[in-house]
């Protein structure tokens, strides 16, 4: 394994045990992610994009969730391997996530200097006045002022509360911070006021960061690499500038092809033809092939496995494939 790995996710898959059967939620994903690295992560609803973030965090509810197999190496550590007792070290300290309805991270009955607090104090030894001036200077930092510190959660506006999520999230200066949809609750001008404070952030910390989103414009804001994922695996990797020139999975192409363009009046967005699969079905072959407008006899039957197109781009379809 390279040194600079911050976090290396090999082989994972994750599944769902349902009453419609199970759900392979996440099939043989690798991915890796590097010192001070933003990495996007992008696809469809369903795509499996939460579900690793929880792997990660060792957070799968299980039952129904079930990690079958797989490595998710953090600082050259398995996460899947250690204690309990130490993964609850990690979690919040070393590695931090910020969900989609802040309102899922903070208390309703709860103060948020004390939520803010409640962190710094698991994991650092300090007193609590120093922890509430922390908190205060947290709270400055993501633009609120320490003057509401004793406020209720619904005393803030949505963004407002986001802000505080994120607040918490740096307590205790993380490696890397994991953000699902952070701003797709929010309303649109204020999503881009809090990316806009992510990205600054992140730069001032030199905390890596895994983005998830659905939203292309996001990760051209503020990722380093993409990572697109389709019915639980990565289909396309790269370097965002490389994606961006020479999208290359069919997939990824019919999502370029979906942003709506400025300098057009075209009314209608040519989308993906076809839905993604149904969450118990097993797909034989490639698991794009049935929505594939290129694709070819043997994406029924075989599963395409990594091309490198060059250093710093992979593309998982036969297309490609001894080119
Ligand atoms: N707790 C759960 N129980 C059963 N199925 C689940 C559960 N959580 C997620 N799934 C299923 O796993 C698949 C991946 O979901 P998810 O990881 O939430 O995708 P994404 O975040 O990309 O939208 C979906 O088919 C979803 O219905
Ligand atoms: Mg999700």
């Amino acid at each position: 394994m390279e040194n600079n790995k911050l976090l290396q996710i090999m082989d994972l898959c994750v599944t769902y045990k349902t009453q419609e059967g199970l759900v392979h939620a996440v099939n043989n994903l690798n991915l890796e992610i590097s010192d001070k690295e933003t990495l996007g992560f992008v696809g469809e609803t369903g795509a499996g994009k939460t579900t690793t973030a929880m792997a990660i965090m060792r957070l799968i509810p299980c039952p129904p969730g079930k990690i079958e197999k797989g490595k998710i190496f953090f600082e050259g550590e398995d996460l899947l391997k250690i204690s309990d007792r130490k993964m609850r070290k990690i979690q919040g300290k070393d590695i931090s996530m910020i969900f989609q309805d802040p309102m899922t991270s903070l208390n309703p009955v709860m103060r948020i200097s004390e939520q803010i607090m409640e962190m710094i104090l698991l994991h650092k030894k300090i007193n609590k006045k120093e922890a509430y001036a922390e908190a205060c200077k947290l709270l400055e930092l993501v633009g609120i002022k320490k003057e509401r510190a004793d406020d209720y959660p619904h005393q803030f506006s949505g963004g407002m509360k986001q802000r505080v999520v994120i607040a918490i999230s740096l307590a205790c200066s993380p490696k890397l911070i994991i953000a699902d949809e952070p701003t797709t609750a929010l309303d649109v001008t204020i999503q881009a006021q809090v990316l806009s404070l992510m990205k600054d952030l992140k730069d001032e910390f030199g905390t890596s960061m895994i983005l998830i989103t659905h939203d292309l414009g996001v990760v051209a804001e503020i990722c380093d690499k993409v990572a697109i994922m389709y019915a639980g695996s990565v289909v396309e990797y790269a370097s965002k500038e490389k994606l961006y020139l020479n999208p290359s999975h069919p997939y990824t192409k019919g999502l370029f092809n979906s942003i709506p363009k400025l300098d057009t009046d075209e009314e209608f967005l040519e989308e993906i033809d076809g839905l993604p699969p149904e969450p118990t079905d097993v797909i034989s072959g490639c698991a794009f092939n049935p929505r594939c407008p290129y694709c070819m006899e043997r994406c029924e039957k075989e599963k395409p496995g990594i091309t490198y197109l060059d250093k710093e781009h992979y593309v998982c379809c036969f297309l490609y494939e001894n080119k």
